[in-house]
């Protein structure tokens, strides 16, 4: 649990681009970072490397979307004010700390990862197996672990790749987070705290090192983040110290689970571009109308006056997302008794798609009447960025002697 809380409050993501986003992207994620760039400093980008390593000979999709994904972020509510949005491939500082931890990852701590043989699997119509796509869940360290992000927001797929960032950061700090003196100088920085919270800090270390006191170190984190006059670097030095190991450069990250989405697909799958069932943010009213109209329903309703059941119908999975509590009693007494027909019963939540749609689709209408304002957000959030992946780097390469 080396987990430096200073950086704590940092939220880092990406996405991939490899296409428009639905509404699945829109109620699974998109959501979820407009609510957290009200309460974290946060970081978002385009994975465009990382969609590289499954669409290296169809590239043209990757830059194709990466503009547009940035749009509809924007669209959906992701603000530039609050959050850095950026490209990865333009941060180069992501691609050196990939390969600077590929020296230190054991091969089977990459082979092991579900995804590797899940997508290969999955996606048997690609060869993945290639060096890139082994190293595509470090790659994704090296992201979180530049910006020492403290928290991350991803799928249920996506943990397996936080797991394996906590334990190359572990790794990392144990070989190289050890300068010489560090005792000595650990020691000095408490001397700083002053007396009261210097006796605080070695007390709560005593019970965390001879009881393994979960709590007193928590506390003793808390302590540490509140003080103001030591350095940065004492205080990296103090949180190692804590838990005895040596210096903590590379803070773990913890994986923030997105509930997942309950978004269904038109057919009742989950919504995925894979499956051809999703409603892109993009898509006119008229699409939406079309696309639902002929959405399938509970196919024991052959006839309007066979009574259905919801259960067995994706109509209904888009009611418990859209429609309050009189529809959908509407539509579970209504469809058992035939009561009501199918186009009936999907008109409420064509009208519920189409209403939430709309701001978004405005706002995106804008930027994309304004294409140089989508881009001076993402080039600032690109400096920005880079500002911050520059300073880990410094300190990454002193570390490994690579002054
Ligand atoms: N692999 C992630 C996905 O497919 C995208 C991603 C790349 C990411 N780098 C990341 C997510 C860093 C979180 C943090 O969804
Ligand atoms: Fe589905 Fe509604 Fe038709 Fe019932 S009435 S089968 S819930 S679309």
């Amino acid at each position: 649990m080396n987990t430096v809380s200073v950086q704590h409050q940092r939220v880092l993501s990406g996405m991939r681009p490899t296409g428009l986003l639905h509404l699945g992207h829109y109620h699974g994620v998109l959501k979820n970072w407009v609510n957290l760039q009200h309460e974290f400093e946060c970081f978002f980008f385009v994975a465009d490397w990382h969609a590289l390593t499954t669409e290296y000979e169809n590239p043209g999709i990757i830059s194709e979307s990466t503009n547009d994904m940035v749009i509809d972020w924007l669209a959906a509510g992701v603000s530039p004010g609050s959050s850095k949005i950026f490209v990865q491939s333009r941060v180069p500082e992501h691609a050196e700390l990939h390969l600077l931890l590929s020296m230190i990852t054991p091969l089977g701590w990459l082979e092991r990862v579900p995804t590797f043989k899940d997508q290969q699997l999955k996606l048997k119509e690609k060869d993945l197996a290639t060096y890139g796509f082994l190293g595509y869940p470090l790659l994704q360290s090296a992201d979180i672990l530049v910006y020492k992000a403290g928290q991350v927001p991803v799928g249920e797929d996506q943990v397996a790749h936080v797991e394996l960032t906590r334990e190359v950061a572990r790794r990392f700090n144990h070989l190289y987070g050890r300068e010489i003196g560090f005792e000595e100088k650990a020691e000095a920085a408490v001397s700083k705290m002053g007396k009261k919270n210097a006796k605080m800090y070695r007390e709560y270390r005593k019970s965390y090192q001879e009881q393994g006191d979960a709590h007193a170190l928590e506390v003793a984190r808390a302590l540490l983040e509140s003080q103001q006059n030591i350095s940065i670097g004492d205080k990296e030095r103090l949180f190692g110290y804590l838990e005895g190991s040596g210096k903590i450069i590379l803070p773990e990250p913890q994986a923030l689970l997105t509930k997942s989405s309950k978004m269904p697909g038109l057919d009742g799958q989950k919504m995925s571009k894979s499956y051809r069932n999703t409603i892109a943010l993009r898509d006119s009213a008229d699409d939406i109308m079309k696309k639902m109209r002929t959405m399938p329903t509970d196919t024991a309703r052959v006839r309007r006056t066979d009574p259905g059941d919801p259960q067995n119908c994706p109509v209904w999975q888009f009611h418990v997302v859209y429609s309050d509590e009189a529809t959908c009693e509407w539509v579970q007494e209504g469809c058992k008794s035939a009561d009501i027909g199918c186009v009936e019963c999907k008109q409420p939540v064509i009208d519920a798609v189409i209403a939430e749609l709309k701001p978004i689709q405005e706002r995106a209408k804008e930027y994309i009447e304004d294409p140089n304002a989508v881009k001076a957000i993402i080039d600032e959030g690109c400096e920005a960025a880079r500002d911050v992946a520059k300073d880990t780097m410094e300190e990454v390469r002193k570390a490994m002697g690579l002054g």
